[in-house]
């Protein structure tokens, strides 16, 4: 009978470790292949299980970014963890923007669904399969660089903005999301407070730092290189 009780407790704990590491963490605890792994194997649930509100987005994602670039005519825009093109769609679509989007994300499939897409802006859009760290682009590249939703699935948050703040013209704007909400502190010694991140990007040399609540999950954060 014990036995039996041991068996059952040690299964349950089994599962509910392998739900943090698989599906409340997406793999963040087990390196950077398994977090890619996991999304090329569920790029296909991605839009569905995300369903983007059209409205919210072009509120959230897209006006505040126009704002940003309002005095460049033909902005380059580098979108971090590209997914399955989200950013790139929504800003695209938009009349009054005529510049340029290259999304970087290391997972085939979710950018085989991005080129989808992409298809009918194909001169205004690129695609290129690869890590946030090292970024493949010389400094001072980028009119803004935006991540969203990603940075707490990569091995090093850190490390990432500051490949993204290198890539940035002087003058250029960072967007970018902190993880908050419940299930923010599963992620144990890798959340970070609003303070602690405004912090980490103000020494990685943004200024005018500022957050801005977003979802129950994310908060958007801005910064510009000086
Ligand atoms: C939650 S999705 C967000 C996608 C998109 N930004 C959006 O908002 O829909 C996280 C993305 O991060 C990408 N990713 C995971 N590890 C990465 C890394 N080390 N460098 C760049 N992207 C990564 C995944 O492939 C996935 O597409």
């Amino acid at each position: 009978m014990t036995l039996w009780i041991g068996l059952l407790l040690g299964l349950i704990l089994l599962g509910a470790a392998l739900y943090w590491l698989l599906i409340v963490t997406e793999g963040v605890f087990l390196g950077r292949r398994m977090v890619v792994w996991l999304y090329d194997i569920t790029a296909h649930k991605y839009d569905g299980i995300k369903a983007f509100d059209d409205e919210a987005e072009r509120f959230f994602v897209v006006r505040p970014l126009r704002h940003h670039l309002r005095h460049i005519p033909t902005p380059l825009i580098l979108d971090v963890a590209a997914g399955t093109g989200r950013l790139s769609s929504y800003m695209l679509d938009e009349a009054t923007f005529n510049g340029r989007i290259i999304g970087l994300d290391p997972a085939r499939k979710m950018l085989n669904l991005a080129a989808l897409k992409l298809a009918p802006y194909r001169h205004r859009a690129m695609l290129v399969q690869g890590t946030a760290v090292p970024l493949p682009f010389p400094d001072n590249s980028f009119h803004a660089v935006t991540c969203l939703e990603s940075l707490e699935f990569f091995p090093s948050d850190q490390a990432a903005l500051a490949e993204m703040t290198r890539v940035l013209k002087p003058g250029g704007v960072l967007m970018v999301t902190r993880r908050r909400g419940k299930d923010a502190k599963f992620f144990l010694n890798r959340s970070r407070s609003r303070e602690q991140f405004e912090s980490m990007l103000t020494d990685l040399g943004l200024v005018g730092v500022n957050t801005q609540p977003w979802q129950l999950d994310y908060d958007q954060v801005f910064g510009k290189k000086s």
